[in-house]
Order: structure tokens, then C-alpha cells, then sequence
């Protein structure tokens, strides 16, 4: 149990040597064997760079940008830099460009909702019309601001079909979004159609391009097929990217770009009814720190737009070489093509479960991410391909082949059939926080261990969980994990 507030406090040596101690036990942040959540460029020096950068203005608040005029000129300075990325600024067809710094990728996007419920308030019961391969924030933006969500399904290449995204547009939309690319599949939208159906009836048109904005523009510069999705493009009216994911800048930014000011305008909130300050925010957080903005800053200076194009052209070649490993090993193949930063996989192998799989690479400390059914599309697995994994390839080719043939020795999951009946039986509201806490310790979940947890038997039980079912049981078992640690 670790004690944050000891009787005395512990020296600064101390407490930093405990904490790298407790930072061991993570998934690697660095060195290309994690395929999710971290974006890894491996430029010598960077992280220093970055963190000095952070330490540097970690107590500065964006609550006032008149207070700290550092904070307010790297920020615009970060807005300007996404918007040439993304085909706006001075000498394009989207001069009037403006944008915010927000804390992510979900900020971004509920801000991009709220911008849009707000500029029609005679809508009573505004709605979001998204295709299904949308990330999952814009369900959360909806819930937060009390909008409806359609989902519309996709083609059999998981791409937005944007004639059933016209037909969902109605009186009552408010917004309209697509990808650029998605998650799941690192596929991009017709995002030209999609935005054409929009503006025709009058409609925003967000891009959500915060996984993939800052590497697509650089993939196609280096002669990439892709379709246009930037604001070249008639009819989107706003765009999001992330600089924390492909710009390799630490947690904490990203950038919600709009056409002009007047689409922005909504996005604000203000409050002057009180009898503190006016309150005036462009995003969720009031009081917010300047250190993910000047350490993004200072990624976005070192790198450079050359160092970007070289970042994604190192990206592009691990890309290409991972697919390849996936189409030689037998009982797997591509599920989406590989033509960005994602490579994903499916199993064509009965006796290949890939829960098992990604279970043998994790031992083998190759952390991917495992992706559930959904609808027609089977089981995958998810890389998110950084620059670090370049010279990882030849070496994950191996270990994929190994544990493909791991794998098949071990034989699929198969779950205990009353365990698969209790869990079609049950109802969201019949989860106890006893009967996930009995589930979680059947699995051996959340008990301290030095081997990575057993990951398969949880996955085939999600996988047969429905999905509001797997939400609340998901619910429950992390409700159980945060829990304060009193000593
Ligand atoms: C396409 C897309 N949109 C939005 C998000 C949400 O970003 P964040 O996790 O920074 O909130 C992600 C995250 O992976 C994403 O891939």
C-alpha cells in the first residue's frame, strides 16, 4: 500500500527512487512493443526536452489567459501549426481558421458537440448523426450534452457509407462526424461525400482526425492513396487532432480546429453571475496547467515539420512490414487494409483464438490490443504503429510467428458453460459489486502478480457479454480497482 501523505514527509531522493520502482511495473512507455495508448518517436533527447519544457510552466493556469502570456502565444502557436497541418491558414481556402488547446481527444470532441447543439438552439431534441466506427467519446459527448446519437453502419470495408450518413441527416441534426482515421481499423471516411451531404442540408461537419491528423497530412506527402479530409475540403466545419498521440508530445493536448470564429463561438462557455470572476472557458477545465502546452510546444519546435515527415515515413515502413509479418503467418490475415498508421488482424484459423494469441505476446512482452466482436466484424487485433517500432519488425515477426504456434498448441478458450449461461442469463442490473468481485478473483483479476494477467477467459467472456451488460460488469470491476489505499 503506498502512503501519500506519510507523519513526515520523505526526502526528494527517496520518494523518487519509490516511484521508479512502482513505474517498473508498468506496460513500456518506450522502445515500440506496446501498440496502444503511448506514441513512441524515439528521438534522442526529446524527453528531456519535454519535460523540462513542462516543469517549466506546470504551475502557469490557463484560466486567464491574460496572467500568462506564455501560455496564451505557445497555444496559438500550436493552433496555427495544426491548421497548416490540416490544410487552413493564410493562403488556403480556410483563412479564417481558428481553434482551441484542449486536455484530449474527448475534450475535443464533446467541445465539437457542444459548439454545434449551441449554435442551433431552436432545436429542441438535437441530435449526432456518426458511423458506427466513431470513436466512443462521441457517445460520451452526446451523454454529457444531452444529445441523441445516431449511428449509422458502415460498409463491409468499414468505411463510412456516406449515403446511409445522408439519409440520417435530419431537421434535427446538429452534427454530423467522421475519421480520419479510425480507431479500431485506422481506416479514413469519405469524408468529401460525408461533408457535401452536410453542407447541403446546412449541417457542421466535424473530421475526427484526432488519432490519426498529424500523420495522414505526412503519409500523404510521402505519396500515400488517401481520400481528402482536411479543410481542403468543402463543408468541414471543424477538425480535430492530437498532438499527445502522432505530434509525440507527452498527455495533455489536442486541438480543436474551426472554419472560422463564429463556428467557434459556441464552443465558449461564460458565466458572469456570480460574485467571483467571469468565467470565461473555451473548454471543460477552468484552472488548467500550462505544462502540456509548452511541452507540446517545444516537441512541435524540435521536431519540425521535416522531422514529422521523416517520424511518418519511419512509421509508414514498420506499417509495411508488419502487415507483411501478419499475411505470412498462417491463420492470420489483414481485417482492414494497412494504408495508415493501424494494422489489424483477424484470425482465419478456427483452432487460432486470438485472445490466446495476444496473451502468448504479452508473455513475450508485445503488448497489443485484443478487439471484440462487433456486429459482422470478428475478433481482432489492434497495433497503433509508431516510429519506434521500425527497428522492432523483423523481431515481432518472429515472436508473432511463435505465438501464433503457441497459440494453436494451447487451443482456443473455451469458457465453462454455465459461466457463459450466467452471463447470457444476467442483466446489467443484477451485478452485484460480490458477484464481479467473484468473477474478477475467478480470473485472478487485479491481485498483484510479476507475470502479465491471463487476459483470454475475460476476453471470450466479454465477448459473449452484451454490450450493456459488459459496460456495467466493466463498471463494477473498476469501481472495485479504485479504491483509496489506506495503510
Ligand atoms: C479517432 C479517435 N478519436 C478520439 C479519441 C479520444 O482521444 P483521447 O483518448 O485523447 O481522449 C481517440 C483515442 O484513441 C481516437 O483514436
Amino acid at each position: 500500500m503506498l502512503d501519500a501523505l506519510p507523519a513526515v514527509g520523505v526526502p526528494a531522493d527517496q520518494v523518487l527512487d519509490e516511484m521508479k520502482a512502482l513505474r517498473r511495473g508498468d506496460l513500456p512507455t518506450h522502445g515500440g512493443r506496446l501498440f496502444a495508448y503511448v506514441y513512441d518517436p524515439a528521438i534522442p533527447g526529446l524527453d528531456t526536452l519535454a519535460v523540462t519544457a513542462y516543469a517549466l510552466s506546470a504551475h502557469v493556469n490557463g484560466l486567464d489567459p491574460l496572467a500568462f502570456p506564455s501560455l496564451l502565444a505557445t497555444e496559438n502557436a500550436l493552433v496555427a501549426a495544426a491548421a497548416r497541418v490540416l490544410g487552413a491558414g493564410p493562403g488556403t481556402s480556410a483563412p479564417e481558421v481558428v481553434g482551441s488547446v484542449t486536455s484530449g481527444g474527448t475534450e475535443s470532441l464533446i467541445l465539437a458537440v457542444k459548439a454545434a447543439r449551441d449554435s442551433r438552439p431552436e432545436i429542441e431534441r438535437p441530435r449526432l448523426v456518426v458511423p458506427v466506427t466513431a470513436h466512443a467519446a462521441f457517445a460520451k459527448a452526446a451523454h454529457y450534452l444531452d444529445v441523441e446519437l445516431d449511428l449509422v453502419p458502415v460498409d463491409a470495408d468499414f468505411r463510412a457509407d456516406p449515403t446511409a450518413m445522408a439519409a440520417a441527416i435530419g431537421p434535427d441534426t446538429v452534427l454530423v462526424a467522421c475519421s480520419a482515421p479510425s480507431y479500431a481499423h485506422g481506416v479514413v471516411d469519405p469524408v468529401a461525400e460525408i461533408a457535401a451531404a452536410a453542407a447541403e442540408r446546412g449541417v457542421r461537419c466535424h473530421v475526427d482526425a484526432c488519432f490519426g491528423g498529424w500523420v495522414l497530412p505526412y503519409l500523404k506527402r510521402l505519396g500515400a492513396a488517401l481520400p481528402d479530409f482536411d479543410f481542403s475540403v468543402a463543408g468541414v466545419t471543424s477538425i480535430s487532432v492530437d498532438l499527445h498521440k502522432y505530434a509525440y508530445c507527452p498527455k495533455g493536448v489536442s486541438v480543436l480546429l474551426h472554419r472560422d470564429a463564429d463556428l467557434r463561438r459556441p464552443q465558449y462557455f461564460a458565466f458572469a453571475d456570480w460574485p467571483g470572476y467571469t468565467m470565461i472557458n473555451p473548454g471543460i477545465s477552468s484552472t488548467r496547467s500550462g505544462g502540456p502546452v509548452a511541452a507540446a510546444y517545444a516537441t512541435l519546435r524540435h521536431i519540425g515539420d521535416e522531422g514529422y515527415l521523416r517520424l511518418a515515413s519511419q512509421t509508414q515502413e514498420a506499417v509495411r512490414g508488419l502487415a507483411a509479418a501478419v499475411t505470412a503467418t498462417d491463420g492470420l490475415r489483414l481485417l482492414a487494409p494497412a494504408n495508415t498508421t493501424v494494422v489489424c488482424m483477424t484470425s482465419t484459423d478456427p483452432g487460432l483464438d486470438l485472445f490466446v494469441l495476444a496473451d502468448a505476446l504479452a508473455a513475450a512482452d508485445w503488448h497489443t490490443q485484443p478487439q471484440l466482436p462487433f456486429g459482422e466484424m470478428p475478433t481482432s487485433i489492434h497495433l497503433t504503429v509508431t516510429a519506434a517500432v521500425l527497428p522492432k519488425v523483423a523481431e515481432f515477426a518472429v515472436a508473432l510467428t511463435a505465438a501464433a504456434n503457441a497459440a494453436r498448441a494451447i487451443g482456443p478458450v473455451t469458457l465453462p458453460p454455465d459461466l457463459v449461461a450466467m452471463t447470457a442469463a444476467l442483466t446489467p442490473d443484477q451485478l452485484t459489486p460480490e458477484l464481479v468481485a467473484g468473477i474478477a478473483s475467478t480470473f485472478g483479476l487485479g491481485e498483484e502478480s510479476s507475470e502479465p494477467p491471463r487476459m483470454a477467459m475475460v476476453n471470450a467472456l466479454l465477448a459473449v457479454a452484451p454490450a450493456r451488460l459488459r459496460e456495467q460488469l466493466l463498471v463494477e470491476f473498476v469501481s472495485l480497482l479504485q479504491r483509496p489505499s489506506f495503510t
